[in-house]
């Protein structure tokens, strides 16, 4: 591959801005800088280059783990908030990222994000039933009959079939523990609702088998590698 493919490829812009980037003398690799933009390199995934001294690894396929601040929404084009992709490097907004799911503005958390379709689809697919798990500060104090009504299936409003936590646990008098296979519009909101609370703060832990890193800060991101990714293909 190329110099102007290898940036390219990471979402440093079009392919002649690319070019002018290398030939400009912005590109080091082993700190060496590097300004031929056809200069054939062997590129495998991992290789570490510069861009006016910002470190960068090359990566086939983008897939990150964000953890999602209050008052962004997951849309490019957002309407009320700042959106989530403000949280990232242009490059990976350009290469085309998209979020794994959505999650309310309010929400905060794990939010996966890629550019790899199949990943996206896969992990957002009705038919895929991958557990999420999220802790719901809820207004009134939670009780059994509550918990017993989210496991058996509560009838969420213009639905025709019950929905079900996998399971539904208290871990304080107002925090409920929620895993949900299903990914509707207001999913969680609906169903704690439904069966007589309400949410009031809502956090995003897991996905699948991933759990959301304790030292990922809010609005940080990170990148998932080959053992975040099976971890997030198991089950919590
Ligand atoms: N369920 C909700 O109600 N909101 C979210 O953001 C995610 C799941």
């Amino acid at each position: 591959m190329d110099l102007e493919t290898l940036l390219y490829s990471q979402g440093f812009g079009s392919r002649r801005q690319c070019r002018g980037i290398v030939a400009e003398g912005r590109v080091r690799i082993d700190g060496v800088m590097r300004d031929d933009p056809h200069a054939d390199l062997p590129v495998t995934p991992g290789l570490e280059f510069e861009v006016d001294d910002h470190r960068w690894t090359y990566r086939e396929k983008a897939y990150i783990a964000l953890n999602k601040p209050a008052g962004y929404e997951c849309s490019r084009d957002p309407q009320h908030h700042l959106s989530v992709f403000h949280l990232l490097p242009p490059q990976l907004v350009e290469r085309g990222v998209q979020a794994v799911g959505r999650l309310d503005q309010d929400t905060t958390g794990l939010l996966l994000l890629s550019d790899d379709g199949a990943f996206v689809h896969a992990f957002t697919s009705p038919k895929r039933k991958v557990p999420k798990v999220y802790l719901a500060t809820v207004r009134h104090p939670l009780d059994d009959a509550q918990l017993a009504k989210l496991c058996e299936g509560v009838l969420l409003h213009g639905e025709t079939k019950p929905s079900a936590a996998l399971a539904a646990e208290q871990r304080d008098e107002r925090l409920l523990e929620l895993t949900v296979l299903e990914g509707k519009y207001h999913q969680v909101k609906r169903m704690v609702a439904a069966a007589g609370n309400r949410v009031e703060k809502l956090h995003r832990e897991r996905v699948g088998g991933y759990a959301l890193p304790v030292s990922l800060a809010e609005g940080a991101w990170r990148w998932l590698d080959e053992s975040d990714l099976a971890a997030l293909r198991g089950t919590p």
